[in-house]
């Protein structure tokens, strides 16, 4: 099979670009070693799945799925826990389950799981009293603790990263398919603390209308332990493909098709602050076969988005590219129409996701970094009624969050106050929606895919 590889490109042909956002390594010996000793060990992720997953993302921007992307802004070595892992991906599961139900669409699950580590910052430096040191860029780089030896770059952390995300995609996949995520658990799925939501009953009374369901399949003869869909589940992995010295060590040549695919992750994507032109980021992207996400933010200009999917995506493939847009609350209903418009006129087939998260960040009265739940929904709202009014699809949600009982976001049903933010704030760097605020939104997504399905139902009709 002859592949479709990008043209003059090597795993390496980034480093001719400009890289921003990429630690520097004061022992050039010590990286080279870690990378050899990277490149040297298994897979994580094959390139097979990668195609999976790009296949079932064709079925999203044909307007016939809908993807769900969550999972922690920063994991880390502190939190690597099966617990976390576990909590985590039901949470997702039940969200799933919510929008499916629901929504009537088959959703796609993507966690921003085993191997989401490295973080952009936007200063170089942290001052704290009279001391400055280099910012936290995620446990892959350096440490959290503000004292110089942590926040000393040591290429040694991409080795424990790998271990960890190892580990971490071992037991999702057993969770994919070892029975947990069976249909008949449904119940099983719910959270003890999740008691407290109203969204808890609602999810209660939805899972006895599936037991029904699978009963009532099953008296008709049709053996729900047969059916692989009601067995288990395909779950995916993906994180923002930043370090690209750990990304290039996991390029691996496909033996099947001769193109190349980044195997520590089914998709990566090219974060709002390294998807300018002439990017580092964009260039090692552009030759790896996975499917890419991109973030687009409010400085994104339509020409400017063009441009890069011409170079991420040049056969227009379905699939490959997952526009993620995050623009806050009060600016994506004027900034996101120029971008779907033009994606329309070209005839770029792509998938639109919506992340509520990055342009919804506030500080606290009581100092932290917090994003009120409200407006989480509401850009939610917004992005929905802009893909109806442009007549696409809304595509997705890309969330950070936890199925643990934090504290991080104000607001929700079970509503956090701005006092309470300290009681359980845990996050290794952006405020996450935890288990219950992530239940509620998913019933928000699934009343406005009902929308949207009605809609389209009036308009065939
Ligand atoms: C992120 O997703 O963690 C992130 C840094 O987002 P963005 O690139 O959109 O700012
Ligand atoms: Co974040």
């Amino acid at each position: 099979m002859v592949g479709t590889m990008a043209q003059n490109w090597t795993p390496d042909s980034w480093k001719a670009r400009e890289a921003r956002h990429l630690p520097s390594y004061d022992d050039a010996a010590a990286l080279a070693e870690a990378e050899q000793t990277l490149a040297s060990y298994p897979p994580l992720v094959f390139a097979g799945e990668a195609r999976a997953l790009k296949a079932e993302l064709a079925e999203v921007a044909n307007g016939e799925a809908f993807l769900l992307q969550g999972g922690d802004c920063a994991e880390s070595f502190a939190e690597f826990h099966p617990n976390n892992i576990r909590d985590t991906f039901r949470v997702i599961l039940q969200m799933a389950v919510v929008m499916t139900f629901a929504g009537k669409l088959p959703v796609v699950k993507v966690g921003r799981m085993a191997g989401q580590f490295a973080k952009p910052r936007s200063s170089d430096t942290e001052t704290q009293d009279d001391v400055t040191l280099p910012s936290y860029f995620g446990d892959n780089v350096n440490g959290i603790e503000f004292d110089a030896a942590a926040r000393t770059n040591d290429p040694q952390r991409m080795i424990r990263a790998y271990s960890q995300a190892a580990a971490t995609l071992n037991l999702l996949r057993a969770f994919a398919g070892g029975g947990y995520a069976n249909l008949r658990q449904v119940h099983q799925w719910t959270l003890d603390f999740m008691g407290r939501s109203p969204w808890a009953d609602k999810f209660g009374e939805m899972a006895d209308r599936i037991s029904e369901a699978l009963d009532f399949m099953e008296a008709c003869g049709v053996d729900p332990a047969t059916v692989p869909q009601l067995q288990g589940t395909s779950f995916y992995t993906s994180h923002e493909a930043l370090l690209l010295p750990y990304e290039q060590a996991m390029a691996r040549r496909d033996s099947l098709t001769g193109d190349w695919y980044d195997t520590s992750a089914h998709m990566v994507w090219i974060g709002d602050r390294t998807r300018f032109e002439n990017s580092a980021h964009v260039e090692f992207a552009r030759g790896i076969g996975n499917p890419l996400g991109m973030k687009c933010g409010p400085s994104l200009e339509p020409d400017a988005l063009l441009k890069l999917l011409d170079t991420l995506n040049p056969a227009r493939e379905p699939g490959r590219i997952t526009l993620i847009s995050r623009f806050g609350h009060d600016k994506v209903e004027a900034g996101l129409p120029p971008l779907v418009r033009a994606v329309k006129r070209e005839g770029h087939p792509v998938v639109w996701s919506c992340d509520p998260m990055h342009g919804n960040v506030v500080k606290s009265e009581s100092g932290f970094k917090t994003r009120p739940f409200d407006r989480i929904l509401n850009e939610v709202r917004g992005f929905f009624a802009v893909h109806r009014a442009e007549g696409t699809h809304a595509g997705g949600i890309h969330v950070e969050m936890t199925g643990q009982d934090v504290t991080e976001c104000v607001g929700g049903a079970v509503a956090i106050t701005d006092e309470a933010l300290g009681d359980r704030y845990h996050t290794h760097c952006d405020p996450r929606l935890n288990a219950a605020q992530s239940i509620e939104l998913a019933f928000l997504v699934a009343e406005q895919l009902q929308a949207e399905t009605a809609e389209r139902q009036a308009n065939a009709a």
